[in-house]
């Protein structure tokens, strides 16, 4: 398995203990982090979502049991596993019913405290890919299908208006309009057939390859200004690129598909023209990761449907389909271990950061 960029948080008072653990997940290259108390333990799950945790019984604050019931409550597939103290191996199996994996005894054998983790994380992810498969196989097997049946009239409908546009006389001005109309209704259907499509797929883990985020960046923006005629609608486009930027393991289609929704948005909210910046760095202090961030200076959007703008179908356009953005976190989130976030002032701009991990990580599963 590889190990590489998983997060771990260790639970316990034991300074040496600890350290002792750090060093061995340090050297499978796990990102690991320290609580050496409950309080803390659940305050760092809720802010940097570890994959597993660590947890020993006895703790100065809370009782282990309760530990374990609240990181659960943050995460229901938040891997746990329970080390005990000599004679804890009653409560430990106990808590094993209430959804801990597994459990070792101090003192621990390096090998087998390796191989319980790795295999915690494996009945995880094992879980979180069922659950998935389960919440869109029948979405996902049925959707195709109707895209289908939508798009072949739809293309039908195309030819026969270019014929129509050929043959008809476009003086008539309510000919005319109501060409364009069908036109658009069909570009929009075709359109919203084709988010929904994306967004319902499922990956194909396979086509993870070593991507340069600064490569795709500068390919969609050629796209991008090739489709919109930037310079009539006084959009300026700036990228700033890291050029030191460690290459990432991503799926490059995706991450593409991403950063134009991205840009899309960003035009969209500036319909009387407006600067976009976008860049690429390294985080600070944290080399495993990093980030594209996209700024714009539009219309914005309140701070009260900030919490709803990754949901699929919230939009407040009109011809919106509200899907940009779940894809978007589907793809970052679900399917690269990444993060995606969004700042934003009405009438100022918005900002969206995106960062990804470096490495092998994020297309392992
Ligand atoms: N750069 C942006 N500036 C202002 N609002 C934005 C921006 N990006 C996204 N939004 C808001 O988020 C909503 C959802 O975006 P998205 O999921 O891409 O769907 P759509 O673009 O079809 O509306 C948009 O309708 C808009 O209100
Ligand atoms: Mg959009």
């Amino acid at each position: 398995m590889i190990t590489f960029g998983r997060k771990v948080l260790v639970v316990d008072d034991n300074l040496e203990f600890v350290d002792l653990v750090r060093r061995i997940l340090n050297q499978r290259e796990f990102i690991v982090s320290v609580a050496l108390d409950g309080k803390t333990a659940i305050e760092k799950a809720l802010l940097e979502k570890p994959e597993l945790v660590v947890l020993d019984l006895k703790l100065p604050d809370i009782s282990g049991e309760e530990v374990l019931r609240r990181l659960k409550e943050v995460d229901k597939d938040i891997a746990v596993v329970i080390v005990t103290g000599f004679g804890g191996e009653q409560v430990a199996v106990d808590l094993m019913r209430k959804g801990a994996i597994d459990f070792i005894s101090k003192p621990i054998d390096h090998e087998a405290f390796l191989k319980s983790i790795e295999n915690a994380l494996e009945i995880r992810d094992a879980q979180i890919e069922d659950k998935r498969s389960n919440h869109y196989s029948s979405l996902e097997r049925f959707f195709p299908f109707l895209a289908h049946e939508i798009r072949n009239p739809l293309h039908a409908i195309s030819g026969a208006l270019t014929i129509i546009r050929k043959r008809v006389n476009l003086k008539d001005e309510i000919l005319k309009q109501s060409i364009t109309i069908i036109d658009d209704e069909v570009q929009h259907l075709n359109n919203f057939v084709q988010e929904c499509l994306n967004f319902v797929r499922p990956s194909n883990l396979i086509r993870f390859t070593e991507i340069d985020l600064n490569e795709v960046l500068s390919i969609v923006v050629n796209i991008i200004s090739h489709t919109y005629d930037l310079e009539s609608q006084r959009i300026k486009i700036t990228l700033t690129q890291d050029s030191c930027l460690p290459k990432i393991y991503a799926n490059y289609e995706e991450i593409k598909q991403v950063f134009l929704n991205v840009i899309r948005n960003a035009l969209e909210a500036m319909p009387e023209g407006g600067e976009l910046l976008i860049r690429t760095g390294q985080i600070h202090g944290n080399p495993r990761c990093v980030e594209a961030v996209f700024i714009d200076n539009g219309v914005g959007i309140s701070q009260e449907k900030i919490p709803y703008l990754f949901q699929p179908f919230f939009t407040t356009k009109q011809r919106g389909t509200g899907l940009g953005l779940a894809l978007c976190r589907r793809i970052i989130e679900e399917r690269h271990h990444g993060k995606i976030e969004i700042e934003s002032q009405e009438n100022k701009g918005t900002t969206v950061k995106i960062e990804l991990p470096v490495g092998r990580r994020a297309g392992e599963r």
